[in-house]
């Protein structure tokens, strides 16, 4: 698919896709979009989501809390050495992925705690794709709340991923031969698709994980949370592509390119991915 060249690590960088950037680069221009009427594809579906937090999301963080307090056999919790309810992990989500030097691999916040869980609590399945792994991301992306995303894509190892990661999303494979990019760039963004409306790639991972309810994958029981590469598993279904599995390399590399794709945009955690409250459109923003 072309279009990859021009695709770069930061928001902004929608301006060469859907262009749209201008209407939801920041509340103020959201409101302003939506007040001149603009249907949401119009403006790239870039919507309320983001400005709404989710009060059912909210719920669903307490769970991810009881495990990040929840002992182990020795006593000790995430708690133990990340502070109570997790004081010291402020603001990390937003720096994710990044190369850690020590296991000498690029790690996502959920490979993170896959990592901490097994070495540290002994906990060895608390990996990614499991209950307790995606409501602890919910949980620690919520501390890094309205943090401006910043992924360092300038190490050697962190420009490679952004690169296969990038090369993946354009990349037509499957029964359908579509590529991400088929739905997730213009003309397809920006305009209806069985009643929902894919949108660029640049900004969308500010809401991950996201609460996803009443949509979940065959088997979940994660309280409706969908981390990034769920989703982004979730879309390899819906087109019929091979499913990666969540935590291996290539699954990495794609969620490198996403997220480093909002570099310069604030996260907002908890909200929800289907948002049946329209109610604020009228009372606060159409006004
Ligand atoms: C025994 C201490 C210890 C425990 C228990 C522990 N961690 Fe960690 N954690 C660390 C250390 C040390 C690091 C630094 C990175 C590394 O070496 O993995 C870290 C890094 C992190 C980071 C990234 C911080 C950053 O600034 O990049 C997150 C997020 C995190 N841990 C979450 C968790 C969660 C969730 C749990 C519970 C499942 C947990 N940790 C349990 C010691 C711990
Ligand atoms: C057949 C079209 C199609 C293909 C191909 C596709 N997606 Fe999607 N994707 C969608 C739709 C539809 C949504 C939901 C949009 C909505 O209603 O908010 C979505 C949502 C997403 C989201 C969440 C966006 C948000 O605002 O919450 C991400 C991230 C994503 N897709 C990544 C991918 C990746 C990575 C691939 C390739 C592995 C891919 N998609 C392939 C149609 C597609």
């Amino acid at each position: 698919m072309p279009g990859r060249e021009k695709a770069i690590p930061h928001v902004s960088g929608d301006k060469e896709f859907s262009n749209t950037y201008q209407y939801w680069k920041d509340p103020e221009s959201l409101k302003k979009a939506i007040k001149d009427g603009l249907m949401s594809h119009e403006m790239n579906f870039k919507d309320f989501r983001w400005m709404e937090k989710s009060l059912e999301g909210e719920m669903v963080l307490e769970e991810g809390l009881e495990y990040f307090n929840q002992k182990n056999a020795d006593g000790k919790s995430c708690a133990s050495c990340h502070g109570e309810d997790g004081a010291e992990l402020k603001d990390v989500y937003a720096t994710f992925p990044k190369y850690n030097e020590r296991v000498k691999r690029v790690l996502t916040g959920p490979s993170q705690i896959e990592v901490c869980a097994k070495e540290r609590l002994q906990r060895d399945d608390w990996g990614p794709d499991t209950r307790p792994n995606s409501l602890l991301a919910f949980y620690v992306a919520s501390l890094a709340d309205g943090a401006v995303i910043n992924v360092d894509t300038t190490s050697e190892p962190m420009a490679a991923s952004y690169n296969r990661g990038r090369d993946l999303f354009f990349k037509r494979v499957g029964q359908f031969h579509y590529a991400c990019s088929s739905c997730h760039t213009p003309p397809t963004a920006g305009s209806y698709l069985r009643g929902q409306r894919p949108t660029t790639f640049f900004g969308d991972a500010a809401q991950y994980p996201i609460y996803h309810f009443p949509y979940q994958l065959a088997g979940d029981d994660y309280s409706y949370v969908f981390t990034m590469q769920h989703q982004i598993r979730s879309c390899q279904q819906l087109s019929r592509m091979y499913q990666g599995k969540e935590g291996s390399a290539s699954m990495t590399d794609i969620e490198v390119f996403i997220r480093a794709s909002a570099n310069g945009y604030p996260m907002s955690v908890p909200v929800a991915e289907y948002n049946m409250n329209t109610d604020y459109l009228e009372r606060e923003y159409n006004q």
